[in-house]
């Protein structure tokens, strides 16, 4: 099982950052359970050169250019240079500030060339009773897909993050039996786009209010590899549980 933990701008402080670090180190020794960070860019560039442990690292976002005159932006090779190893793609917080869909599948490609791994956010923004929802979701692995070759597509994680589910509490995240059919029409959307072999071995994650009442049930129900975590992932005794019941 994987968790992606996903810090947003939660995490301002240095001190708080330190301890969020060293419960993930710890927590990845002492269970079966993988960590990623997601930190910010200069809490990931303070991290990362620095990790002597199995957590990796995962950029929360890239920029489309290369290096050259782009005051304010970090470069996908930037943050590869720094020692992630990931980087988050397409978050539906990145969309609401105006990200299309077409922006996050070039990202994808642009993740892919320079050495980092995408973790995909899908999702749509409200469940409807026709299955629009459905559709959303399909467009958005297209799209990503299909900015890529066909040989590169089993390196993309996908992380369905409905936006509805997003920063609340377990008790209005997705129930176990909705996401398990997500999980299976996410993989019947991958086998389509590549191989079904390809599309058993992608990592499906879920994210949208994942803690520590939900997520055994939701692991234990539902055809997924692990969760990307929002604000339980900064609170250090929620993030514990999580992985504690992952593992
Ligand atoms: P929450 O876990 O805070 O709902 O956030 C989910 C998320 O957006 C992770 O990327």
């Amino acid at each position: 099982m994987l968790i992606v933990a996903n810090w947003k701008a939660y995490v301002e402080e240095r001190e708080r950052v330190k301890k969020l670090y060293a419960l993930a180190k710890r927590l990845t020794s002492a269970t079966k359970v993988a960590i990623i960070l997601a930190p910010s860019a200069p809490q990931l560039g303070f991290l990362a050169p620095r990790n002597t442990s199995k957590v990796a690292f995962a950029a929360q976002d890239i920029s489309l250019t290369t290096g050259g005159p782009h005051t304010g932006e970090v470069t996908a090779a930037a943050f590869a240079a720094l020692g992630a190893t990931y980087t988050i793609v397409g978050h539906s917080e990145r969309r609401a500030k105006g990200e299309t869909r077409e922006t996050t599948a070039q990202k994808v490609a642009h993740a892919v060339a320079n050495g980092l791994t995408p973790i995909l956010c899908v999702g749509e923004k409200e469940r409807d009773t026709e299955g629009r929802y459905l559709a959303d979701v399909r467009a958005d692995l297209e799209g990503a897909l299909e900015s890529i070759a066909p040989k590169e597509r089993s390196r993309i994680i996908v992380a369905y993050e409905p936006v509805w589910a997003i920063n609340k509490t377990f008790d209005d995240a997705i129930s176990v039996t909705d996401l398990a059919e997500m999980a299976l029409y996410i993989r019947k959307v991958l086998a389509e786009l590549s191989t079904a072999k390809t599309s058993a071995k992608t990592t499906v994650l879920y994210g949208g209010s994942v803690e520590p009442e939900n997520i055994r049930g939701l692991a234990a129900g539902s055809d997924v590899d692990g969760f990307l975590v929002g604000h339980a992932s900064v609170d250090p005794v929620m993030f514990a549980a999580l992985v504690k019941a992952l593992s």
